[in-house]
């Protein structure tokens, strides 16, 4: 066959392949570092994948952990979307990737991975990111960094992070970014809106940010202790006189409680709760081999310092610990582009030594709501209703301090035909609790998390039907 061209369709035609060829190889290489061909165990997947390590501070001692997974169908028309966990200290990529709205589950054994079907990532680019320095593989060569580090440095890091990793992939430097997460993510995600409407302010290259959503967020102490306790009794969890006791002795608004106080919250929880999944009080508890309490279960909260509540980080589901197997094991580490300086420690879902050593942390982020609603962000807040721990009283008492004007009253909301939950739309933000989902809602109750986000990204109301 023979094929026949004009001079100038040659022309174009070797222009059109060296620009395609320079094109590659101009490819920013560091992005190209970070591309993951596959992870052990994983499955074929269409999406492209990237993770590695973004250096924060100036003196260059701490480094932070990311792991990108883009959307399934076409990528660049589709935003970016970071998600962070809570803890404080606890991974986005233990909890928030492999078990929440990552494109992965971890299996029983924990040497494969299985799709999601739910996962986030069919309608968005993902970006989970380790903060601060000491969570996951987020690692900081001055180790007294572990011992100071609290809300406001984790603010400031993470949006250097932000700022150099959109250096790294500039396809992403117009795109519309949402900032989601959970649990303390309830202070990391305003804190950091907060961090990038002021360098906006500031800045010829401003972020692109659309819009935040949280859940079984962390965001005032009083009214979320107050919340808490009000859960416990409503739900029949504490007598009606360990109620009264708690609402008489303690000040909810003091970071540290008096012994009397302290003692009513041992009493709550040892003698009435019994042995049940506080992030969850409809399902069965993931026990030790030996029949004990997870440790978990004994760590402390940086302003609720009692050894019995487990820290922020989410439900305790035992997988949790298949990703402590898989994710210390040197061939993922090595296929994530993760713990090249040899970290002098295991990774693990929470970091016990950044939740012992909490430095700063908010009393309240409500302010943060009123400037993020005067500047027009969109704010979704939900709550999955079996959480005992951030549960869904916490989050109503303490929005209702915002006295928003109602825009849609109450109604419930659909996916599949059943009542997903409930929610309310005011002027600047909307409100959403998930029907029988716990403490992590992606988790317990995937599908309908799945129509919370795709609703929250289209900027639409939650389904009537
Ligand atoms: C931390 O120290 C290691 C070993 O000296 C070095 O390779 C790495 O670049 C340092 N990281 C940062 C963020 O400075
Ligand atoms: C987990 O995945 C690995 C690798 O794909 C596979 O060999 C193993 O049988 C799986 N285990 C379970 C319990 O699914
Ligand atoms: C934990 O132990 C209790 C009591 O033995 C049992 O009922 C429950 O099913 C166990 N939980 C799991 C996740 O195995
Ligand atoms: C990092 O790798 C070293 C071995 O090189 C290992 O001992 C350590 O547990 C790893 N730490 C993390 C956080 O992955
Ligand atoms: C926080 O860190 C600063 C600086 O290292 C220190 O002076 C302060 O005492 C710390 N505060 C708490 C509550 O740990």
């Amino acid at each position: 066959m023979a094929i026949t061209m004009a001079k100038g369709e040659i022309f174009v035609f070797v222009m059109v392949y060296v620009f395609l060829v320079l094109n590659h190889v101009n490819a920013n290489h560091e992005e190209e570092a970070d591309r993951i061909s596959a992870l052990p165990g994983q499955p074929k997947v269409s999406f492209d994948q990237f993770s590695g390590y973004v250096t924060v501070s100036k003196v260059g001692e701490r480094a932070l952990f990311y792991w990108l997974t883009e959307a399934v169908h076409d990528p660049l028309s589709k935003p970016l979307v970071i998600w962070l966990n809570g803890g404080p200290g606890c991974s986005s990529i233990a909890y928030g990737a492999s078990e929440e709205i990552g494109p992965f589950r971890l299996n029983k054994t924990a040497s494969g991975l299985y799709i999601n079907k739910f996962s986030w990532n069919t309608v968005a680019n993902l970006l989970f990111l380790e903060t601060p320095a000491g969570v996951g593989f987020s690692y900081t060569n001055k180790s007294s960094d572990l011992f100071n580090t609290g809300d406001k440095r984790t603010a400031k890091d993470s949006l250097q992070f932000v700022i150099r990793w959109m250096e790294r992939f500039p396809r992403y430097k117009h795109r519309e970014v949402y900032l989601t997460g959970e649990s303390y993510a309830g202070h990391y995600v305003p804190q950091l809106a907060r961090e990038i409407m002021a360098y906006n302010a500031a800045s010829k290259h401003p972020i692109n940010l659309k819009g935040i959503m949280v859940g079984n967020a962390v965001t005032d102490n009083y009214y979320d202790n107050l919340g808490t306790v009000t859960y416990w009794w409503s739900h029949a969890m504490i007598s009606d006189k360990t109620y009264k006791q708690l609402l008489n002795k303690c000040d909810f608004r003091q970071q540290k409680n008096s012994d009397d106080c302290e003692s009513l919250y041992s009493y709550a929880m040892d003698q009435e709760f019994g042995n049940i999944d506080q992030y969850n009080i409809y399902a069965p508890p993931c026990n030790n081999s030996d029949g004990s309490r997870s440790s978990r279960q004994a760590l402390h909260l940086p302003h609720r310092p009692h050894p019995s509540i487990r820290q922020y980080s989410g439900y305790d589901p035992c997988t949790e610990k298949y990703a402590e197997i898989y994710y210390n094991r040197p061939d993922v580490q090595k296929a994530l582009h993760a713990n090249k300086t040899k970290i002098p420690y295991k990774w693990t879902a929470c970091s016990e030594a950044l939740n012992r050593h909490w430095n700063d942390t908010a009393i309240s982020v409500l302010p943060i709501y009123k400037e993020m609603i005067a500047s027009g962000l969109r704010i979704w807040v939900f709550s999955g209703d079996v959480d005992s721990v951030v549960p869904v009283t916490a989050t109503r008492f303490s929005l209702a301090q915002l006295k928003l004007p109602t825009k849609v009253p109450w109604y419930p909301w659909y996916v599949k035909k059943q009542v997903g939950g409930w929610t309310e739309v005011y002027e600047g933000l909307t409100f959403a609790t998930v029907r029988g989902a716990g403490h992590e809602v992606p988790l317990f109750k995937p599908r309908a998390a799945l129509q919370l986000f795709k609703s929250f990204l289209g900027g639409k109301t939650l389904p009537k039907s």
